[in-house]
């Protein structure tokens, strides 16, 4: 694999964010357009993106997975930065619902302490659009990947799991099947998979908006203390550090402003939610 695809893309932000989280960026696939069924990949040109935590940046160029008319999902910075700390969390054997563009399966398996990727994703179509559009086959950490196709949310997870980590358990879990982000329903789903799975440690896309609504709910500062009682009370083990606390804050700070009158950028926000072309 070339050098410059085990590289982060937004070096500078990558930086930027290790230094103020203690977690950055990771490589991104070198994506091609493809399509199957309904479900197709395709790229764009240059335009201005928003960051989930940073504010707007320019990006060259960036790929989306469409679903007929639906888009689910690019590789912008605003989905590049949610998924940072969970990629960073990601050890051992790692539990990912939801295949999608295949970008956080890609980068975990980059990283030499993580064992095993089991993917677990509903519609074939993704997977054999992934296949060819996220080149699979020519991933460095291919060897470790096993995508399977099931719903995360059926009865028959823990044993289709069971069967693809020859009986071992998962360190981390990652839930990402939501369209939309701090989908409503994403903690108490999370949270079912846990009792099916029993990982070590769990996290779902958007928890931090999940995580900034439940404080500003109780009027609680979003900091490490507010994240144990939210893990504890959601049933979600979610790994508590210092640096994924400043995260929270930031993230919570960035998309959530409390005003009494929205202003300009939070009726953008509010006419389109955060997902995710
Ligand atoms: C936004 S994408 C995931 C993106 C992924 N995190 C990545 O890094 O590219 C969501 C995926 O979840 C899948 N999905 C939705 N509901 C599901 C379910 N109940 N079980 C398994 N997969 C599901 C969708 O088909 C879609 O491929």
């Amino acid at each position: 694999m070339p050098d410059d695809l085990l590289q982060p893309p937004h070096p500078g932000r990558h930086r930027a964010m290790l230094e103020s989280y203690g977690f950055g960026l990771f490589p991104v696939p070198a994506y091609r357009d493809a399509t199957v069924g309904e479900w197709r990949m395709a790229r764009y040109g240059a335009g201005p993106v928003e960051g989930y935590v940073s504010g707007l940046v320019m990006e060259p160029c960036r790929h989306v997975l469409h679903q007929g008319r639906t888009a689910w999902m690019s590789t912008s910075l605003m989905e590049q930065e949610s998924h940072a700390f969970h990629v960073h969390q990601a050890r051992g054997v790692v539990v990912v619902a939801g295949l999608g563009m295949a970008m956080y399966a890609h980068a975990v398996s980059l990283k030499p302490e993580v064992e095993r990727v089991v993917v677990v994703e509903q519609a074939p179509e993704v997977i054999a659009v992934m296949r060819e559009a996220a080149g699979l086959a020519d991933w460095a950490g291919r060897e470790k990947v096993t995508i399977l196709q099931a719903d995360a949310l059926g009865p028959e997870l823990p044993a289709q799991v069971k069967a693809a980590t020859g009986g071992r358990h998962a360190d981390y879990l990652y839930a990402d099947i939501w369209p939309v982000c701090g989908a409503s329903e994403a903690p108490a789903q999370t949270a079912g998979m846990v009792r099916a799975l029993g990982p070590e440690a769990a996290g779902w896309w958007g928890q931090e908006l999940s995580f900034g609504m439940w404080c500003q709910d109780r009027e609680r500062a979003p900091d490490e203390g507010s994240l144990r009682a939210y893990a504890a009370e959601t049933g979600v083990p979610i790994p508590v550090t210092a640096g994924y606390a400043a995260f929270c804050r930031d993230v919570i700070a960035a998309r959530l402003p409390r005003r009494r009158w929205p202003g300009w950028s939070q009726l953008w926000r509010m006419a389109w939610p955060a997902r995710r072309s």
